[in-house]
């Protein structure tokens, strides 16, 4: 890379760049930076890309997590707040540049001074703070960053952040701020359970803020045990690197992926039919989100009431085996992602005309199975997909029976979610999803459908790049 000493510059404009940077209370370096950080987003993205010294083309490479993320940590008043030291140590290997907040309560736990020393850079403490105001300020910091990272989210941050409220420099910046938000949770296993942090939880969750444990185990007051722990650091480091990754644009650019989705209908006659209660917004949602990571997508869907997602080829079919002979016209395909809810029967003949009514006589319906669209296609010995990925819808055992259904349907991965009516998955917005794949079980929390299927494209890429997140 061209590199640039403030010596080479003009008299006159060192001089300009020396006031200016009095002026703003920052060194000439920092004021050299903030001036190239700002022409750079002036000119948008595509100009930085197209910008070479040499007047070349660069090679389009795809941005991973580390290529210049920027993580803002807010540490919480809680016991925890130790291993967030570590935390920025782990972001920092994983060439993440931090920025750092401690809230009052932290400050009691850990000192600006530590915490400083490990991020490198200044830690903002305070609302009210003038010369962090002038050097960065809370709109910047809610700004310049591509992820909020809550680390311990305590119960009382985690009531806050749900109510909006923003009394201080942390609670102002998470309102302020259009970032991804990831809270690690940590607290007593009483403060866990209780009806007010889980309504909070759900509340932050459907809010769109994504959450990492809390863990089960050993808590730091003796003798407690539960649901509580933070975290570990490692873990936090994955989840942050999933989600920088779901916002890493063009992940999945020059892959060719089919996704099937919604019900099929299985006519009994031409007006009546037999269906489930899929709505295809899982499906549909994943499509989307493999389009918008610049996937060339085939989205072939059963009867839904959705709008097509935009940047996808959108093929219609009514019946399982109109499915599979869509799925087959598709291929090949690098990424086959299997999460329409098929039809498992069908009516072996169907009426060609509108069966009538007759009293005290039912008709007898004879079902036959249906072709197994994900079966099939993980099967094939030719043009199988590099990675099939089926669903397991289940009311019960789903973790044993997802793990069945990947040994059973030949698949790589299946991501399993129970779907019991108490759970509102069949039809709702949210999901909460078990990956299975032959090495073990990942539990991604209760999410959005959206958050689910951009999680879903940032684990593809990672494993299509060899490097699991
Ligand atoms: C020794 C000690 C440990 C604490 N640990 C936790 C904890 O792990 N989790 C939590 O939610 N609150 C904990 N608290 C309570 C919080 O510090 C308190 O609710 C505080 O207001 C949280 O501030 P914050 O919103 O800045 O995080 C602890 C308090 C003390 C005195």
């Amino acid at each position: 890379m061209a590199s640039l000493t403030v010596r080479q510059l003009d008299e006159h404009i060192k001089k300009r760049l020396r006031l200016r940077a009095a002026r703003n209370g920052r060194s000439v370096e920092d004021e050299v930076r903030t001036i190239l950080r700002a022409a750079g987003e002036e000119a948008g993205p595509e100009a930085l890309e197209q910008f070479t010294p040499t007047g070349k083309q660069p090679e389009r490479r795809d941005a991973t997590a580390s290529e210049a993320n920027h993580v803002l940590l807010i540490i919480g008043g809680g016991i925890a707040a130790y291993k967030s030291l570590d935390l920025i140590r782990r972001l920092k290997e994983r060439g993440l540049s931090v920025r750092c907040i401690l809230t009052k309560a932290a400050e009691h736990f850990v000192t600006p001074l530590s915490a400083g020393a490990i991020v490198g850079r200044r830690v903002f403490t305070d609302l009210f703070d003038p010369t962090g105001e002038f050097d960065v300020g809370h709109i910047r910091l809610a700004r310049e960053t591509d992820l909020i990272l809550v680390a311990p989210a305590t119960a009382d941050l985690m009531a806050k952040i749900a109510g909006g409220h923003a009394d201080d420099l942390a609670t102002t910046v998470l309102l302020a701020t259009t970032a991804k938000i990831l809270l690690a949770p940590a607290m007593n296993p009483g403060m866990w359970s209780n009806k007010a942090t889980q309504r909070n939880l759900a509340q932050l969750i459907a809010d769109g803020v994504a959450v990492i444990g809390p863990n089960e185990g050993e808590m730091a007051e003796s003798g407690e045990r539960g649901t509580g722990r933070m975290a570990e650091p490692l873990e936090i480091v994955a989840a942050v690197d999933v989600l920088l990754r779901t916002r890493a644009p063009g992940v999945l650019r020059g892959r060719r992926v089919l996704v099937t989705s919604g019900p099929t209908h299985e006519p009994i006659d031409p007006v009546r039919y037999i269906a489930n209660r899929s709505s295809g917004k899982q499906g549909h949602a994943i499509a989307a989100a493999a389009a918008r990571a610049g996937a060339d997508v085939v989205l072939v869907s059963g009867p839904v009431n959705l709008p097509d997602p935009p940047g996808v080829t959108v093929v219609k079919v009514e019946t399982a085996r109109a499915m599979l002979q869509a799925v087959e016209h598709t291929l090949p395909v690098d990424i086959g992602i299997f999460a329409a809810a098929v039809a498992d029967w069908r009516v072996a003949h169907a009426g060609e005309q509108k069966i009538k009514k007759k009293a005290g006589k039912m008709p007898e319906l004879l079902l036959v199975e249906n072709p197994d669209i994900l079966s099939t296609i993980a099967h094939r010995e030719s043009r199988r997909p590099k990675l099939v990925i089926g669903f397991a819808a289940e009311t019960e055992n789903v973790t044993g029976n997802a793990k069945q259904k990947l040994i059973m349907k030949g698949c790589d991965w299946i991501l399993a979610n129970d779907v019991s009516p108490q759970t509102g998955i069949m039809g709702g917005d949210r999901n909460t999803i078990q990956l299975v794949t032959a090495t073990g079980i990942e539990r991604w929390p209760p999410q959005s459908k959206d958050d689910v299927a951009a999680m879903l494209i940032a684990r593809i890429a990672a494993e299509l790049d060899g490097n699991k997140a």
